[in-house]
């Protein structure tokens, strides 16, 4: 009896009631939902000709980045190293100078051992479980790269999927995280795949949470699945998932800008480093051992604010004049300005550079 309940769903609770009856037609869904990204699909340039290296790098870029940020990244990458082959053959620091501005380097470097790993092999790997066993890949960008590369049948689960299906769902289970709600979601997402599509299906779904199902005044009028969505149906979509607010931390940070000789005065983090290895920055004060006294002294060029993972940092720039003598630690170079273009820098700093460049060179000829 009670089986019975739960395969027709009548008496079950809530949540998988309407969990079962989208199950139960979940053809439809994917019916739906595929005719919609054939007709909609943005033209993006690795669904154009698409391989496994270049849905590889896709992917990884496409890590914590928007599409179009990726856009110019992407086409200069491929057209630079079109196979795993050139990748492997490339030196770190043109890996890195080309990942410039894009931010989370340890996917560039990841990426370029990816590439040194499987550039001798004969076959490339095929399904999820085998691009799990590779560094640096995870299980959702395994499941994009055999479901879209390889047409293996493995959802992707990511923020846009566990939006989409806590909405399709109406699941008010509050979540600790996005991890925990991808794990909750994971067999839901695999079980509305579509087996004869799955490449599709998945960039369906990415691109629903993308371009339609937004976190914020989602577009339910022009859903191509409204018609499967309880959370549409109640009128309430905003209010799913339930993810707890991330906590964010504030940091301050006083960086440094020194120049002497033609030359400025850069950190540069070691090789070995876990953040930003290899990477160059303008010096925070801690870099130098400055006294307050001195710092405070500095006046202030410029105050940028941003934010990386849960942290929102402050950094505020001060103009100093070393004395000749100050003591300089390893990591800390003089780069004559000619050099820096073949340098690395790491995240806004390239920006903030040429912008405080260009305004220090103006106020010192007017
Ligand atoms: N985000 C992650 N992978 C993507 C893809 N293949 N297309 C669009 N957005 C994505």
């Amino acid at each position: 009896m009670g089986k019975e309940v739960g395969a027709t769903g009548f008496f079950a609770p809530d949540g998988d009631f309407v969990k079962q009856s989208l199950l139960q037609r979940k053809h439809e869904f994917q019916y739906d939902l595929l005719g919609w990204f054939r007709a909609h699909a943005r033209n993006l340039p690795w669904r154009r000709t698409p391989s496994a290296y270049r849905t590889v790098v896709s992917e990884f870029m496409l890590q914590q980045t928007q599409v179009k940020t990726v856009l110019p990244y992407f086409d200069r990458w491929v057209a630079r190293w079109p196979d795993f082959a050139a990748l492997a053959a490339a030196s770190e620091d043109e890996v890195l100078r080309a990942w410039e501005g894009l931010g989370y380097y340890s996917r560039a470097r990841r990426l370029h051992q990816l590439a040194r790993e499987l550039a001798p092999r004969p076959i490339l790997p095929r399904t999820c479980a085998e691009w799990q066993t590779l560094p640096g890949i995870g299980p959702y960008t395994a499941a994009a790269i055999s479901s879209i590369a390889g047409g293996e049948p493995a959802a992707v689960v990511d923020g846009n999927v566990v939006r989409i299906l806590a909405r399709l769902t109406a699941d008010a289970t509050a979540f600790r995280d996005s991890v925990s709600a991808a794990r909750a979601f994971a067999p839901l997402a695999a079980e509305l795949l579509n087996p004869q599509n799955p490449g599709d299906h998945n960039q369906a779904m990415m691109e629903l949470g993308a371009t339609v199902c937004h976190r914020r005044k989602p577009l339910c009028t022009v859903c191509p699945v409204r018609r499967h969505c309880a959370a549409a149906r109640a009128g309430d979509p905003e209010a799913y998932p339930r993810l707890a607010p991330k906590v964010i931390e504030s940091k301050t940070v006083t960086r440094l800008w020194c120049e002497r000789d033609g030359a400025l005065l850069l950190h540069r983090a070691a090789p070995g480093a876990t953040r930003l290895a290899g990477l160059h920055e303008l010096p925070a004060a801690a870099d130098l051992a400055l006294d307050e006294i001195t710092l405070a002294a500095a006046p202030v060029l410029a105050v940028k604010k941003r934010s990386i993972t849960r942290f929102a940092i402050t950094e505020t720039i001060r103009r100093l004049t070393l004395p000749p003598a100050h003591p300089l630690s390893d990591s800390l170079h003089w780069v004559p300005w000619p050099e820096l273009p073949r340098l690395t820098l790491s995240g806004p700093h390239r920006r903030w550079i040429n912008e405080l460049r260009a305004s220090t060179v103006t106020s010192t000829i007017s």
